[in-house]
């Protein structure tokens, strides 16, 4: 059956393709996003996801057109590059504000909706990051754990009304997402911190550039907005990205901890 669906972020990567899929395959899609965009079978709405008036005065217009609105997708989403000492409070609002609250805003204006219908789909965004603490992408982390935790609390609370929430937790794709990070300049000039960023922003740049292609990902949200019984978190990534959630879930915290300092070679170089 067709479905109504609202998706932010539509305007590039995951959300783009997600959207694209989505409305090729006759679910009628509203793509909420910054920027002006237009597109033969999906209906641009712009707004940010900070702005919880627009969105629900945009939300409300939705509902009073189709009738439903069946499933709500949060994709929109940012990244700050950093260390956690020297982010300002401006960085540090603005990773929360986009990538969390801007989910909390999306979902609080929805859910009367679909409470009142009694069903209804949210599949949020998270992040390999969400699962692990990112070293020099710490408040991205922070952003994607509390999607984690209010994802999971409320699941357990709208279950009962028929609203079913699911987690994606995608490893490194190819998409806008890289070119898009805001990076720390005092971080950068630092004498302790900047060769240690540099070097694990590179890295983190090549796995990134070098990842999966964002179809994947959308592939699988269409099977997820499909499922009738869908599971609260899907890892979507590569093996390598994939064993390490595996591991991060079962071996003691400190051993992980020593991974990711090796892995992002987070120790400083011997003078
Ligand atoms: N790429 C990866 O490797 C990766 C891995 C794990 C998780 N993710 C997550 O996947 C999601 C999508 O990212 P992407 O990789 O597809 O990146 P992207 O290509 O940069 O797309 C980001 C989208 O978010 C929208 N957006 C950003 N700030 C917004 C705001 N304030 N209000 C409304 N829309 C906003 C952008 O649209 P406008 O600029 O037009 O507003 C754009 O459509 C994010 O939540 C990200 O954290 C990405």
């Amino acid at each position: 059956m067709n479905k109504v669906i609202i998706i932010t972020g539509a305007s590039s990567g995951f959300g783009k393709t997600t959207a694209e899929l989505l409305s090729s395959h006759g679910h009628k899609v509203y793509g909420f996003c910054r920027r002006e965009m237009s597109h033969p079978s999906i209906t641009y709405v712009q707004c940010d996801v900070r702005d919880s008036e627009t969105i629900a005065l945009k939300v409300k217009e939705i509902y009073d057109k189709e009738g439903h609105i069946d499933v709500l997708i949060n994709n929109a989403g940012m990244g700050i590059g950093g260390s956690l000492e020297m982010a300002t409070e401006e960085e540090i609002d603005t990773q929360m504000n986009v990538n969390f609250r801007g989910c909390v805003n999306m979902c609080q204006k929805v859910l009367p909706y679909m409470r009142k219908q009694r069903q209804g789909k949210i599949i949020n965004f998270s992040s390999i990051g969400g699962v692990m603490g990112l070293p020099y992408q710490g408040f991205y982390s922070a952003s994607k754990f509390a999607i984690e935790g209010f994802t999971e609390a409320l699941s357990a609370e709208v279950k009962g009304f028929g609203i079913q929430l699911s987690m994606v937790e995608p490893g490194d794709f190819a998409t806008n997402f890289t070119a898009s990070r805001k990076n720390s300049q005092s971080t950068m000039d630092d004498p302790d911190y900047g060769p240690i960023f540099k070097r694990s922003l590179g890295l983190i740049e090549k796995e990134e550039n070098g990842g999966l292609t964002p179809d994947v990902l959308a592939r699988k949200i269409e099977k997820i907005v499909n499922a009738k019984h869908p599971r609260l978190r899907y890892v979507v990534a590569n093996f390598e990205q994939w064993l390490s959630v595996v591991l991060k879930r079962i071996i003691p915290g400190n051993w992980f901890v020593n991974i990711l300092v090796d892995y992002y070679k987070t120790k400083p170089e011997k003078k």
